[in-house]
């Protein structure tokens, strides 16, 4: 990798560092920078610091359990971390989740944004005059606050919001925040808006290690509707580089779409799944025999697709790993971690009718 914070002064704040995606990103800024990292996080179900603690650099990892939610708790956060970079990852993120009960969406996703975006602003305002002009705020979001395509098109910077699940609807109204914190105070924000993400240490009720679970398990593979819904998918690390890039690079104001430009639909990837662990862990028969279709999510978004041109010219991103190879080791990380999944499931309560978990 070459984007490195290599200045050892350099104070970094990750929110939502125990999760997936924010994580990864905490163990490559371990592996790779030389910067103090502050990890602020809620530790609520979906959080696991397992990955995070693979690291050998755990002496300049701070963990900061802190609600966004919790203006004062936040304020101390702030002031204890003093950063120079924040990226913003902390989100309630399940979609089946925010139907279910939107409450916790609308706090984290919504009023948590607020809260930090306007501590990290008073925070930028106070900073000497170098630290300010190279303070960033990187505002991290999902593709999913464009709504639905049909088989034609692609989001781009340019698509307008029309977010239609609970979850997408917070995402959107936090981006609408970063936008106005950076047009009223100048806040030096960089938002991105990324695709479906897969990889190690995804927490289990998301769709690919669902799955790879289910069938292990040799319980019934649910999917939703006709199977026929398409997401773009993108191996978490090919997203935190670009994250990375956009801290580096990225021009203030502007907002990156990230994209694999792998769309696959749901029962493709299921499929191919299936085929992988017929492969690895091959049984009389496939895997394929435990799938069935339940009944469709409400408000489900046909389909996801992101065009990418702008950060791979801007930036001078592209994805690194091939999607089949990248879903193979997805694969054999959770056949070679059951006692991570065990552990990781043994701490939810949520039953998840939704994802057919009862069926
Ligand atoms: N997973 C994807 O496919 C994807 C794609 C694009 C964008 N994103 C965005 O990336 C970010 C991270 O996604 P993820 O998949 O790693 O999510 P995740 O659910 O795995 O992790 C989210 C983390 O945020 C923390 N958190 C939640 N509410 C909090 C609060 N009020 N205060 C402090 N911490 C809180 C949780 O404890 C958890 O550790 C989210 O903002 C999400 O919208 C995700």
């Amino acid at each position: 990798m070459d984007i490195i914070f290599k200045n050892k002064k350099l104070k970094i704040l990750i929110t939502g560092g125990a999760g997936f995606i924010g994580g990864c990103l905490v163990k490559k800024l371990l592996d790779h920078s030389d910067a103090t990292i502050f990890n602020l996080d809620k530790l609520t179900y979906a959080s696991d610091l397992s990955q995070v603690n693979k690291s050998l650099n755990l002496k300049r990892h701070n963990l900061l359990k802190v609600d966004l939610v919790n203006y004062e708790q936040l304020k101390k956060a702030l002031n204890k971390s003093d950063p120079d970079l924040i990226f913003h990852l902390a989100a309630e993120s399940h979609v089946d989740r925010s139907i279910d009960n939107s409450k916790p969406f609308i706090e984290s996703n919504i009023i948590g944004t607020f809260n930090i975006l306007e501590l990290a602003k008073i925070h930028w305002q106070n900073l000497s005059e170098k630290r300010r002009e190279n303070f960033r705020f990187i505002h991290v979001s999902t593709d999913e606050v464009f709504g639905s395509l049909g088989l034609e098109g692609t989001f781009n910077e340019k698509t307008a919001y029309d977010p239609r699940s609970p979850y997408s609807a917070s995402k959107a109204s936090s981006d609408h925040l970063a936008n106005a914190w950076f047009h009223t105070y100048d806040f030096p924000i960089i938002k991105t808006n990324c695709s479906n993400n897969f990889g190690p240490y995804q927490f289990p009720e998301k769709l690919i290690p669902l799955i790879i679970i289910k069938a292990l398990n040799n319980e019934i593979i649910p999917i939703y509707g006709d199977g026929e819904n398409i997401r773009d998918w993108l191996y978490v690390e090919d997203h935190v580089n670009a994250l990375l890039l956009a801290a580096n690079k990225g021009v203030i104001g502007n907002s990156y779409c990230i994209g694999g430009n792998n769309e696959k639909t749901n029962l493709e990837i299921v499929n191919c799944i299936c085929e992988i662990l017929d492969k690895k862990l091959p049984k009389e028969k496939s895997y394929k025999r435990l799938i069935r279709f339940v009944e469709d999510r409400p408000g489900h978004d046909k389909r996801y697709a992101i065009d990418s041109a702008f950060i791979r010219k801007e930036l001078g991103w592209k994805p690194n790993f091939n999607f089949k190879e990248s879903l193979n080791l997805t694969v054999e990380w959770y056949l070679k971690n059951k006692d991570w999944i065990n552990n990781i499931q043994s701490k939810v309560s949520y039953k998840g009718e939704r994802l057919g978990l009862k069926k």
